[in-house]
């Protein structure tokens, strides 16, 4: 399935599922070891049922701590741990059905949480946008950078 040039290797990358995306989360998972990449494997560890709102808690954590800088988040539809990860402060989650949206998400908005929904994405396109989200970076543009620190500030406002 062609190579990964990942662009930061100094923290693992975090992946978690709930039940619905287990399937593909042992696939993602495969993918990156296959390729000699670090997976902070963060569950569930089988398809039983869980609560989504805990697992993305669990991985949110993970990332704010700086113990991983990229990280995968999976459910059904992508749409219940979009909705949990954006509730954290520093979480810029994207769910992405598509390559081009996974490179925007990092090029535009320094998405650090890439979002797959299992029941929606195929597991050869939900590969190609875990490639491309780890592959892309940050642009460099004054204007995207001053959009997300509104995003971060904006957030900030909403905690007080
Ligand atoms: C679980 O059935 C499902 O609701 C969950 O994976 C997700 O799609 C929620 O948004």
């Amino acid at each position: 399935m062609g190579n990964i040039d990942i662009l930061n290797t100094d923290t693992p990358i975090a992946i978690a599922s709930d039940h619905a995306g287990y399937e593909l989360k042992e696939a993602i998972i495969s993918y990156l070891l296959e390729h000699k990449l670090e997976v902070l494997d963060l569950g569930v560890p089988s398809p039983s049922r869980v609560d989504y709102p805990d697992v993305a808690q669990k991985l949110c954590q993970v990332v704010k701590e700086d113990i991983s800088r990229q990280a995968i988040l999976i459910c059904g539809t992508g749409v219940g741990m979009s909705i949990c990860a954006n509730r954290h402060t520093n979480i810029r989650a994207a769910l992405c059905t598509n390559t081009t949206t996974a490179k925007l998400a990092r090029e535009h908005n320094n998405a650090n949480v890439l979002v797959l929904g299992a029941r929606l994405t195929g597991q050869d396109l939900a590969i190609e946008c875990v490639k491309t989200f780890l592959n892309t970076a940050f642009s460099q543009d004054e204007r995207h950078k001053k959009r997300v620190e509104k995003i971060d500030k904006l957030l900030l406002e909403v905690e007080k």
